[in-house]
């Protein structure tokens, strides 16, 4: 009979075991998205282990008064044996102390979150294409490249829209992608902002603040325009119909859906309606 698995913490040197299992499950993560799991302060990920062998995931991250939960993904072959109960309540008991604990759940996770006493909040939906620049609208000329000197006014307000303190996880994507970041407006006249961030199958857009719905569609064409021929996510807030509408208009494609939620329904105090894409579901 096997050997139970044991849990214990993910370190760096588990790493290349956290990965080979995204690319067994087709997740598109990089050693630089579990690094940030395990560097950014308050943030950390456990992994389900037998002989050597790396079973299952999972990680979280601190933003101030909310913890995200991410990355919970078990061996299909270990799947239904409670390898990822046992995550989860590792994962909460380190974030136990924090206010709001949030995640966004696939359909297979969704059951296992709500048994735990997560809520459902909103619908997110995964969409995807390989960028064809000729279904993309000609620049307006607001959008820019982002530079440093936009951050602190990005922090700012990425602090009221999401609800807490994820400047962190924005310096790590403009450092990792600058090519991937740009703005609309700025020196206190801030419209808008993108980020994105390279991936093992596709680039993933997000997270992408506008004023309007406008500037959200100039914001993403803008990115978007360099990324001819690349695949790429974006994943997008299911009540944000406007914005999907020009998804669709550029060629994009929806693949599914992912739910996020809330424990025991403690919502972060943010203003989602403008969050028109997600930074992605293992960053909220
Ligand atoms: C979601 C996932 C992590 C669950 O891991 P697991 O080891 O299979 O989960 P467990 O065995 O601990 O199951 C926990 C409970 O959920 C139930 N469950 C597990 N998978 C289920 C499914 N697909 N549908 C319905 N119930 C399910 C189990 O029966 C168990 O309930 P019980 O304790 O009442 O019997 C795993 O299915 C997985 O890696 N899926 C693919 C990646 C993914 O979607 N991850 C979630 C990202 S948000």
């Amino acid at each position: 009979m096997a050997a139970p698995p044991r849990f214990t913490a993910m370190t760096a040197d588990r790493i290349p075991g956290g990965l080979r299992l995204c690319r067994a499950c087709g997740w598109n993560q990089l050693e630089e998205d579990w690094r940030f799991f395990l560097d950014a302060p308050g943030s950390g990920g456990v992994v389900s282990e037998r002989a050597g062998n790396i079973l299952g995931t999972a990680a979280w991250i601190r933003y101030g008064a909310l913890a995200w939960i991410a990355m919970m993904l078990v061996d299909p072959a270990e799947r239904g044996a409670g390898v990822g109960a046992g995550l989860l309540a590792e994962a909460l008991s380190s974030v136990a102390h924090v206010p709001c604990v949030g995640l966004d759940a696939t359909p297979a996770g969704e059951p296992l979150y709500r048994r735990f006493g997560f809520e459902a909040h909103s619908s997110v939906i995964r969409t995807k294409a390989v960028v064809d620049g000729a279904l993309l609208p000609g620049p307006s000329g607001a959008v820019r490249r982002m530079v440093e000197a936009d951050l602190p006014d990005i922090y700012h307000w990425d602090r009221k829209v999401f609800g807490a303190d994820r400047s962190l996880l924005l310096a790590a994507l403009f450092a990792r992608a600058p090519e991937c970041a740009w703005v609309v407006g700025g020196a206190a006249r801030l419209r808008g902002y993108t980020f994105g961030r390279p991936g093992h199958l596709y680039y993933q857009l997000g997270p992408v603040v506008a004023a309007d719905a406008a500037t959200a569609r100039e914001l993403a064409a803008g990115c978007l325009s360099r990324l001819h021929g690349r695949k790429v996510a974006i994943d997008a807030g299911a009540a944000r119909g406007e914005f999907l509408g020009f998804l669709q208009s550029a060629g994009f494609v929806e693949e599914r859906c992912f739910a996020r939620m809330y424990l025991r329904g403690c919502v972060p105090p943010g203003v989602p309606s403008a969050q028109y894409a997600i930074a992605g579901p293992e960053f909220g």
